[in-house]
């Protein structure tokens, strides 16, 4: 039986927008009717990347106008950080199913209000964290919440990268567009933290500063105030602890991402690339020790069609049985919320020099 079609309009067409664009060409259910972005040349980025298919494309200049000309059923939201607040708060008017891009804006103050608009939202709201899509990293996930390693106690990540890639108008050079390093980047990994612990941050002490990126360059005469590398710690309240290792100028660093979960019973990490799982479990002092290796092979085309292992593809799969009513909402305008506030507290905590409590930032719950 042939899926029924469903019309998504795609908010920001640069880097990520373009991603999504070519992930949602191989879901054959969906189909991209309109875009929307102020600026000339992504559009064209949009049309060259659709080809034959942007012929019915409609083009907008904003979400506003968008939601007035086309019919649709959802769209993903890929514009800067610090447009999420206004771009969601329109689409929230409507019953449209929304993917917004992570994170869920750049203020926290913002976020609690999206939360509270979503509430009422008759639709689908999804925020696009890819990082739990990504094969390998989906099967750690999955081994480590159903007890590969005992109980959880320990929960390390590592990202050891490339610079910031540059934007479309550098927004992404300054913290006030951004959220901060910390929530820009690092609520990927914020999310994962509290996804894979299954408890919610306590609190957070980050050291971290701009030591080596982005010093020599100047927009508008002025210098971006961004963090190019970090130390986080964060307390979870079921007593799990988990840090973050993030170096934004490793990029001849053979692994990007490694993450590491220690439970009372063995120790499983993920590497990634090349997407290897290795399960260590404890054995007596002295004994063999018993290693096992897995590789995780991610689809070609799925691969190819992004940055992100396969991820944007697969997230897509989930939200579109979100849409379809075959599968749940998997992450929540709550969960956004969350993993930014827990970047926002190491922001503070990097600044201040001192350990944040997520009370000072959420509030008390
Ligand atoms: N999930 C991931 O791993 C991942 C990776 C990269 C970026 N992102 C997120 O995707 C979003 C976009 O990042 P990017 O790297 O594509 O940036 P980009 O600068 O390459 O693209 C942003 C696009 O949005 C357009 N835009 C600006 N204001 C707009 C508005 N008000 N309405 C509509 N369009 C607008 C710009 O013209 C540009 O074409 C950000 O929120 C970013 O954090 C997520």
């Amino acid at each position: 039986m042939a899926q029924e079609s469903i019309r998504i309009g795609i908010v920001g067409t640069g880097l990520m927008g373009l991603e999504h664009i070519r992930s949602l060409q191989l879901s054959p259910e969906a189909q991209i009717v309109a875009i929307a972005d102020p600026v000339p040349l992504s559009q064209r980025w949009a049309r060259d990347e659709l080809g034959a298919r942007a012929a019915k494309l409609a083009v907008y200049p904003d979400i506003r106008s968008m939601l007035a000309g086309s019919a649709l059923d959802a769209v993903i939201i890929a514009s800067p950080n610090h447009t999420h607040y206004e771009v969601l708060m329109a689409a929230l008017e409507t019953d449209l199913h929304i993917l917004c891009e992570k994170p869920l804006c750049s203020r926290v103050e913002d976020a609690a209000r999206i939360v509270a608009k979503a509430k009422g939202h008759r639709g689908v709201f999804w925020v696009g964290m890819e990082y739990r899509f990504m094969p390998p990293a989906a099967a750690f996930i999955e081994a480590v919440q159903s007890g590969r390693v005992g109980r959880l106690i320990m929960l390390s990540m590592r990202e050891h990268r490339f610079p910031f890639l540059a934007k479309v108008g550098d927004w992404n050079r300054f913290s006030r567009n951004t959220g901060g390093t910390m929530v820009e980047k690092c609520c990927h990994f914020f999310d994962l933290m509290r996804h894979i612990v299954r408890a919610e941050a306590v609190r957070v002490y980050c050291s971290g500063a701009m030591d080596v990126n982005h010093l020599d360059e100047r927009y508008g005469g002025e210098m971006p105030d961004i963090l190019d590398n970090s130390y986080t710690i964060v307390d979870f309240a079921n007593g799990a602890r988990a840090m973050l290792d993030l170096s934004m100028f490793a990029e001849g660093s053979e692994r990007q991402e490694e993450i590491a979960a220690i439970g009372d019973s063995a120790k499983l990490e993920v590497f990634i690339p090349p997407g290897e799982l290795v399960f260590s479990p404890r054995v007596p002092l002295g004994a063999a020790k018993a290693i096992e290796r897995q590789l995780i092979v991610v689809d070609a085309e799925a691969m190819a069609a992004g940055s992100h292992f396969g991820a944007t593809y697969f997230q897509h799969r989930a939200f579109l049985a979100a849409i379809s009513g075959t599968g749940p909402v998997q992450i929540t305008a709550e969960d956004g919320y969350r993993a930014m506030a827990i970047g926002a507290g190491a922001e503070r905590s990097a600044r201040e020099h001192r350990v944040v409590e997520m009370h000072e930032i959420m509030g008390v719950e």
